[in-house]
């Protein structure tokens, strides 16, 4: 039985102002209901703080989107995960495919910040995904075991605690075309077998995988009653709450399935 985790992945959207006010309504979204699922935003590093204020004791979790994998020091730009967890954070996105194919982070940068961010207390969204043309050419699980051994790479079994996967199809990111939820079922078996083969039974077993690409009120139910999947990342439909409250319910109505 796995907790599912329902998570917000804002990117580079909000200002201040609204992003106070969506997690204001996120909180009181929640109030009085029994969290047996975990939630959590993801804002962009400017109004982590102000977010983290704004859920207050409602129960929902701050991560960041990123994160630097050296000690605080002469870095210009970069963020340390000190720097996140002195603010309250709990979790940081890794790994996410705007990151890998926008940014250019290969599987090594990605495993050095899991690294920094474990060796912390920091929890870790790990991202991974094909392309559609990956998918296409019958490569899908190939991605997904280069990307797992990449950004796994000399991490504990004792650590995986820590860790959430997030399986992300790329066609799928921000483009309304969803993996069905069969094929998001199939990878993230494929994911879990992956983990058995190179961790353990009971370390695939317990590991929470969460469905990332257009992810909706209206097809986020169907997709987290797949017996693999533990929980949603979503982007565009975590930017209000009429979007983002239906599918922690969803999550809600899932947990422990
Ligand atoms: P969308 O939900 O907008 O497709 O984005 C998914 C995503 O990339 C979450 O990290």
């Amino acid at each position: 039985m796995r907790r599912q985790m329902i998570a917000g992945n804002w990117k580079m959207n909000t200002n201040l102002e609204s992003g106070k006010a969506l997690a204001e309504g996120l909180a009181k979204h929640v109030s009085g209901k029994d969290l047996n699922a975990d939630v959590l935003v993801c804002p962009p590093f400017p109004y982590l703080q102000a977010v983290k204020a704004a859920v207050g004791n409602s129960g929902i979790s701050v991560g960041a989107q990123n994160c630097y994998f050296e000690e605080p020091g002469a870095f210009t730009g970069e963020v340390a995960v000190d720097m996140l967890l002195d603010i309250g954070c709990d979790w940081v996105i890794l790994g996410h495919s705007e990151r890998r194919h926008v940014l250019g982070e290969t599987d090594e940068v990605i495993n050095k910040k899991t690294k920094a961010a474990l060796a912390k207390g920091l929890g870790v969204v790990l991202c991974v995904g094909e392309l559609l043309e990956d998918r296409e050419a019958g490569k899908t699980n190939a991605v997904l075991d280069e990307q797992m051994k990449g950004g796994l790479a000399d991490v504990a079994a004792g650590d995986l605690s820590k860790i959430v996967i997030a399986y992300e199809p790329v066609w799928a990111i921000g483009t309304g075309k969803t993996a069905t939820p069969e094929m998001a079922d199939e990878a993230h078996a494929h994911i879990r077998g992956w983990l058995t083969s190179n961790y353990d039974q009971s370390a695939a077993d317990a590991m929470r995988i969460l469905y990332g690409g257009s992810v909706k009120p209206n097809n986020a139910a169907e997709l987290l009653g797949q017996p693999n999947v533990d929980g949603a990342l979503v982007g565009g439909a975590s930017l209000t709450v009429d979007n983002f409250g239906p599918i922690i319910d969803a999550g809600l109505a899932q947990s422990g399935k």
